[in-house]
């Protein structure tokens, strides 16, 4: 299976730089990897006019679990189905900590997603006091158990939140020992269609650290921050990827 690489702009990108990045990707050779980028809302569409005809997919960064209503200032996962995206970001530990995301919630966003036709990518990861205290396996583990719904297909990423947007990633060894266990976690939630779901890393993935990440068992792709603000080190990481 090809792995995927997907970034997520987070809070970043004017119409000017949206337009330069979304062109540089549509302009860039094909690589051995499926791509998706999440731009903020207010720049889905024009990136979604620059990579119309690519083999680039774009989705989203949140999306609300109603299909419409009187929810101000939310996006329904219809709605970003109708901008064309193929996918959602959600339970970001950003969103689950700024925002006071539950479990739950983000289990209904992913029904949600899932009605709209979206790819669901769900967001896990421990604090770095639970990686000092040996919890990490726990978290995730829980983090997995209430976040899927029944019948989940979409995607895991899983972030510790103390490598994100550092330059710290764990060791090869550890996040090796997470997606192991997340890979039995899906299977005993879903059965053997837990066997083929991708299980992505994020957390500071860079063009120079992302072969080794990319090399790991379990891993499916990467979820990229930071680097996946400049065409050149987005398709850099791309170019990192391998089958598996
Ligand atoms: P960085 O790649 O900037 O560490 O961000 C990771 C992330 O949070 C992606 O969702």
């Amino acid at each position: 299976m090809r792995q995927l690489i997907a970034g997520n702009w987070k809070m970043n990108g004017m119409s000017v730089q949206a337009e330069a990045l979304a062109g540089a990707l549509a302009a860039s050779a094909p690589l051995p990897c499926d791509l998706l980028v999440c731009p903020p809302f207010t720049q889905i569409a024009r990136v979604a006019d620059r990579l119309r005809g690519t083999a680039i997919a774009w989705g989203a960064q949140d999306c609300h679990a109603a299909p419409s209503g009187a929810h101000t200032g939310d996006i329904s996962a219809p709605m970003l189905a109708d901008l064309g995206c193929s996918a959602v970001i959600l339970g970001h530990s950003e969103r689950r900590q700024n925002h006071h995301e539950t479990d739950a919630q983000v289990r209904e966003k992913a029904i949600a997603a899932a009605a709209a036709g979206l790819l669901a990518i769900i967001c896990v990861g421990e604090t770095e006091q639970q990686r000092d205290a040996g919890q990490e396996i726990a978290v995730v583990g829980h983090q997995i158990a209430a976040s899927l719904p029944d019948g989940f297909a979409g995607v895991i990423a899983y972030e510790p939140i103390w490598a994100i947007g550092t330059g710290r990633t764990p060791t090869i060894g550890e996040v090796e020992a997470v997606h192991a266990h997340i890979r039995a976690a899906l299977i005993a939630r879903l059965g053997a269609p837990g066997a083929s779901l991708r299980i992505l890393y994020g957390g500071s993935v860079k063009p120079d650290n992302a072969a080794a990440l990319l090399a790991v068992a379990e891993v499916g792709g990467a979820l990229v921050g930071g680097a996946s603000l400049s065409a050149e080190s987005f398709l850099g990481i791309g170019k990192k990827a391998v089958l598996f």
